[in-house]
C-alpha cells in the first residue's frame, strides 16, 4: 500500500463511530459535491441521496430499516446517508452510483471522517418511511462519522475491528491474456 495516495491508504470501514461527534452540514455538502463530480456513463448522474444527521427523523428512518445486527454500530454514526439509483432505463446506474459513493468515501477521508457502507436493509420499509419517489431505488446506506472507541463494540465486532484487513494479491486479479508478453 506504500505507493498509494494517503487518501486511499488511510481509508477503511470501521464499525466504531464516536457517538458524540458531529458531522457538520458543510462537511456533508462537501461529501455530496465529491459524489456529484463523479464520472458517469453519458454524464447521466443516476444518483440520488437522502441525508440524516443523528437525532433527525431521516436518520431514525434509515436506522430502523437496517438489520438489528447493523443497528448495533450504525446508530453511533453522525450521519446516515442513503445512496439510491435513479432508475430511468440505465443499465449502468449501479456502476455509476458505486463510483459516486467511492468519491464520497475518499472525500470523507480527506475530512478526517470514516464511512461504512451497508447494502442489507429493508428497501420497501425505507421507500415508505422516507416517502421516496417511484423512480428511485435505494441501493446502499453509508454510515459516516469520526472514529470511536472500538472497545465499546460488542465482542464479535471488536474482533472484526482489530483483525488485519486482507486483499487478494494483484497476481490473482490481473489476468494473463493471450497477447501478454511472457
Ligand atoms: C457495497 C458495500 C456493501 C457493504 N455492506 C456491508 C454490510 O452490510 N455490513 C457491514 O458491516 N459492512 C458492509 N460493507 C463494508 C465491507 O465489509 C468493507 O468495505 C470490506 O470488508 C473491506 O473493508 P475496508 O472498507 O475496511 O477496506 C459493505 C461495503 C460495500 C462497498
Amino acid at each position: 500500500m506504500a505507493d498509494l495516495t494517503p487518501l486511499l491508504a488511510f481509508r477503511w470501514s470501521p464499525h466504531s463511530f464516536d457517538p458524540i461527534a458531529e458531522v457538520t452540514s458543510a462537511e456533508v455538502t462537501t461529501l455530496l459535491e465529491a459524489a456529484r463530480w463523479a464520472p458517469s456513463v453519458d454524464n447521466r448522474q443516476p444518483w440520488r441521496f437522502a441525508v440524516g444527521h443523528r437525532e433527525e427523523e431521516t436518520f431514525k428512518h434509515i436506522l430502523v430499516n437496517l438489520p438489528a445486527s447493523e443497528q448495533r454500530w450504525a446508530g453511533r454514526a453522525s450521519v446516515l446517508l442513503l445512496a439510491a439509483e435513479h432508475t430511468t432505463d440505465n443499465p449502468f446506474a449501479t456502476y455509476d452510483l458505486g463510483q459516486a459513493v467511492a468519491h464520497l468515501t475518499v472525500q470523507a477521508t480527506a475530512l478526517g471522517l470514516h464511512v461504512r457502507q451497508v447494502t442489507e436493509f429493508d428497501r420497501r420499509g425505507l421507500i415508505t418511511d422516507l416517502d421516496l419517489p417511484s423512480d428511485v431505488r435505494p441501493y446502499v446506506v453509508t454510515a459516516i462519522g469520526q472514529l470511536g472507541d472500538p472497545f465499546s463494540l460488542p465482542a464479535d465486532l471488536l474482533r472484526h475491528e482489530t483483525s488485519l484487513r486482507h486483499r487478494q494479491p494483484l497476481g490473482e486479479l490481473v489476468m494473463s491474456c493471450a497477447n501478454s508478453p511472457s
